[in-house]
């Protein structure tokens, strides 16, 4: 399935899809947030990860075009401050799709990703039809457990040893939310605090 152009947003953030012209802008933020976000960055096993962010870029943008991805960057006042990106979008019995998130130190505690996966989530399940969306997390990073929280995503246990980042083989939690959770969306729950938050 061809995924349409997609533009969301909510007060000062705006979601938009990646282009090619964000590399050096990206390039930027991420050398300037890399002992940010290093310990939480995806890494190949047995590979020398250097930063490449063309490739990473073009990378996205086939994995968009091939209907298993969604890449946005996250935008306030015409800057790029962040990403989310929705992979492994698959149809049919499954209709589900995972989501991973980053936002420069800077722009952090403004609740910019909380509403960024709101946004994210709802538009998957009315627009594109997905009947459950993953989010999995490092049991030691408590900032996005925290995003995840407040959201009222669903815990649903532990996968061991599940993804390669910064280096190693990680525990992650994971966290689902399905279409039947969500009645009138997950950004009008949020914003109307129904959400269980502990
Ligand atoms: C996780 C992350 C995306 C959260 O983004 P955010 O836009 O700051 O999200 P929110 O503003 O909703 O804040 C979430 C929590 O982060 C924590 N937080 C806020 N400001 C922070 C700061 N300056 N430094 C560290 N943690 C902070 C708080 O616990 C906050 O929860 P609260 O609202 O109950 O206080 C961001 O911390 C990040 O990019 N971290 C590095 C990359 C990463 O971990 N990606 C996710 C991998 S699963």
């Amino acid at each position: 399935m061809v995924i349409p152009s997609v533009s969301l947003s909510h007060g000062e953030l705006t979601l938009r899809p990646i282009h090619m012209r964000d590399a050096r802008p990206l390039e930027r933020e991420l050398m300037l947030n890399r002992s940010w976000l290093r310990q939480w960055e995806a890494t190949n096993p047995g590979t020398f990860n250097h930063l490449d962010t063309k490739a990473a870029v073009r990378s996205l943008l086939s994995y968009g075009r091939s209907g298993g991805g969604l890449p946005l960057v996250m935008v306030v006042e015409g800057q790029i401050v962040g990403q989310i990106n929705v992979s492994g979008i698959t149809y049919g019995s499954l209709s589900s799709a995972s989501i991973g998130y980053w936002v420069a130190e800077r722009f952090a505690g403004r609740g910019l990703t909380t509403i960024a996966v709101a946004l994210v989530t709802d538009y998957c399940m009315r627009v594109l039809g997905l009947h459950r969306i993953e989010i999995c997390i490092r049991p030691e990073n408590s900032a996005s457990l925290r995003v995840v929280q407040k959201l009222g995503y669903r815990f649903e246990g532990r996968r061991d040893r599940y993804i390669h980042i910064n280096g190693d083989w990680r525990d992650h939690d994971c966290f689902a939310l399905c279409v039947e959770d969500l009645p009138d969306g997950l950004l009008t729950r949020y914003l109307t605090g129904k959400t269980n938050t502990p």
